[in-house]
């Protein structure tokens, strides 16, 4: 098995509320929407269509009230649970997100734009009967919103999906401690995570874990079950989900995410 080595990394202090921006800009906007709309990369299937598919088979034989999508981005995964949930809410920090989701709710189509290489753009168009959501788009709600901020104690979901933001948080530990509050007993927390580390948006003493505690080295898959421990079960074992955000042309960033189900027992 490879040793795993302590990398020293200097604490960064650039400001959480600024690297937030990322998800504010044209670029990032065009990307995540290409991700959810877009044609597959790579070969790999769309990951938030497979999230959502991943939730409802998760579901099966449960109640499917109400299901939350955090960290939605441009709403893919929140209208594929709208297929099988009486009820979507996708919460985003980004207003940008928020708006281009809502837009394609409403209009059933969106436009954007992608870097094909240096100055050479293309445009892109995608509706949503394109992919059979058209229906069902009515049931989704969304709302900008702060993961870490939220009314939390509602206690009426039956699924929150969680993709790819806990490494996105300030205080990621915090935010799963109080998770429960959001789900019905018996409800279900899907999580994602490359687990990429980043000191500009989680300080490095937040991180669940890819770092050493007294000298040992700590999993996030470790620091999770920890966090989650007092109020979850694990429904199944962890597994790995690919994506991929296209960058330019010929350009992609390929991701593996790991994905956790959780089922609130208290
Ligand atoms: C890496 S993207 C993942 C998007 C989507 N869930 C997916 O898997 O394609 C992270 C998303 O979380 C959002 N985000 C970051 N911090 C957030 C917070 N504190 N509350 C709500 N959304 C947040 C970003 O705006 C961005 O849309």
């Amino acid at each position: 098995m490879a040793k795993t080595y302590l990398q020293k990394q200097p604490f960064c202090k650039t400001s959480l509320a600024a690297s937030y921006t990322l998800y504010e800009s044209e670029t990032s906007v065009a990307q995540y929407c290409d991700a959810h709309y877009g044609p597959d990369k790579l070969g790999i299937a769309n990951f938030p269509a497979h999230m959502a598919h991943l939730c409802a088979s998760a579901m099966l034989g449960k109640p499917k009230r109400s299901a939350l999508d955090l960290g939605c981005a441009a709403g893919r995964a929140s209208f594929e649970l709208a297929t099988c949930f009486d009820q979507v809410t996708g919460i985003d920090f980004s207003s940008r997100f928020i708006e281009i989701a809502s837009r394609l709710k409403e209009r059933g189509s969106i436009g954007y734009r992608l870097i094909e290489e240096g100055e050479l753009i293309s445009d892109h168009e995608v509706l949503l009967s394109d992919f059979g959501l058209e229906a069902t788009a009515h049931r989704v709600t969304f709302c900008p919103g702060n993961a870490e901020r939220l009314d939390i104690h509602c206690h009426c979901h039956d699924l929150v999906l969680v993709a790819n933001l806990i490494d996105r948080l300030s205080k990621p530990g915090k935010f799963l401690s109080e998770i429960h509050k959001l789900l019905v007993v018996g409800g279900l927390l899907v999580i994602s995570s490359p687990y990429n580390w980043l000191d500009h948006f989680t300080p490095r003493q937040q991180w669940l874990g890819g770092r050493f505690r007294v000298g040992t080295p700590i999993t996030s898959l470790v620091g999770l079950k920890k966090k989650l421990a007092k109020h979850f079960d694990a429904v199944s074992e962890p597994q790995d989900v690919e994506f991929v955000i296209r960058k330019t042309a010929r350009t992609f960033q390929h991701n593996i995410s790991q994905v956790t189900i959780w089922r609130r027992v208290c």
